[in-house]
């Protein structure tokens, strides 16, 4: 364990320990002197650096019993941390993870005595078009009347999700944006910002029995200007194309009649699907008397800004893990 930094330690067991947000969640425990206990799948064999410290726990989410068992056992925790989430974006797996095993953690958490659960989901399902956000809103309707101490933390985007260009403007070729870049905007929040918020629900009455919509610092950024921090780091010349939103409207239309004949063609429609989502709708509050997106409404937390991150990585001349899905 961490040198403890907290008032009360408590146990705390996290589910998608190994994903991104979870393995900065895992930091940010032990740091702040935890007890943690992870949960992995059954058949894992590399752990990541970032869980040593903490207990390995082997159990497949999708079984509730195992989950039950292998997961919680015996061990009575203070709260659970969720940070599962599906891995494709897949209809049947979000539905199967965002949703179902997160109902398994959450019956689970109810049946041995938890008293807190945090639930990482995600801004956008406030305004759900898509499958994986009605899975997620699903999972927290589940949560908000579970009787659990609730904190549903909503990010808007993560820097890893706004890196996916770098390599390719690195390497000349131009930048893409939908129209003039300047129709969504979002409040980028890193990995490890937001984690000491998750962190922080467990001992911030303000952050329970709450939905907790949150991004970075400063103002909103549209992707227009992630493209000139990108020319201006880098010293290029700004070298943009850019993509009409018919585009998009004409590849969804395309794929999700060919869709009907084929299950594989009906997945790359939902997934054109996605990438219609995010570039059209802004990752920020969404006011709804208004019918517009409220940069001023969205909470920004933490200090760590994108075209720091963006530096940084140009600088050390690194690459980006976009993850599975990186236009999450
Ligand atoms: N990207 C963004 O900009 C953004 C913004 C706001 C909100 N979000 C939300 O944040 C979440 C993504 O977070 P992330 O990037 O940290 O996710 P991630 O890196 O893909 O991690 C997903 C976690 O879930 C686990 N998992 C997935 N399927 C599983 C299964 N069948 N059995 C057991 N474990 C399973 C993974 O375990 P394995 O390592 O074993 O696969 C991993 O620990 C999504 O809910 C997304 O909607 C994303």
């Amino acid at each position: 364990m961490a040198g403890a930094n907290v008032d009360t330690v408590k146990r705390i067991l996290v589910l998608g320990p190994t994903g991104t947000i979870g393995q900065a969640v895992v930091r940010a425990l032990l740091a702040a002197g935890h007890d943690v206990a992870c949960v992995v799948r059954p058949n894992r064999t590399e752990i990541p650096d970032a869980l040593v410290g903490a207990a390995v726990r082997y159990a497949d989410v999708s079984d509730p019993e195992a989950l039950r068992r292998e997961g919680f056992g015996e061990a009575s925790f203070d709260a659970v941390v969720c940070c599962l989430a599906s891995r494709t974006g897949h209809p049947a797996d979000a539905w199967a993870i965002d949703h179902a095993a997160t109902v398994n953690a959450i019956d689970a958490a109810v049946a041995t005595g938890v008293r807190q659960f945090v639930l990482l989901s995600a801004i956008c399902v406030q305004k759900p078009l898509l499958e994986f956000q009605r899975a997620k809103l699903a999972a927290e309707s589940a949560l908000k009347h579970s009787g659990l101490v609730y904190s549903i933390v909503r990010p808007t985007a993560f820097f890893k999700s706004l890196s996916g260009q770098i390599d390719r403007v690195r390497r000349g070729k131009p930048y893409l944006m939908f129209g003039d870049g300047q129709a969504t905007a979002c409040k980028p929040i890193s990995d490890g910002d937001l984690a000491d918020f998750i962190v922080g629900c467990l001992d911030d009455p303000a952050r329970q029995n709450a939905i907790l919509p949150i991004g970075g610092p400063g103002p909103a950024v549209t992707p227009q200007q992630q493209g000139a921090w990108l020319f201006e780091l880098l010293g290029t010349p700004s070298k943009v194309r850019r993509v009409p939103f018919w585009f998009m409207d004409g590849l969804v239309a395309v794929l999700s009649l060919l869709g009907r004949f084929s299950h594989r063609v009906a997945d790359k429609a939902e997934f054109a699907r996605i990438g219609r989502y995010y570039a059209t709708q802004s990752m920020l509050v969404w006011d709804d008397a208004a019918g517009a997106y409220d940069a001023d409404a969205t909470p920004s937390f933490g200090s760590d800004t994108l075209k720091d991150f963006y530096a940084d990585v140009i600088n050390k001349a690194e690459t980006v893990d976009l993850g599975d899905h990186g236009i999450f």
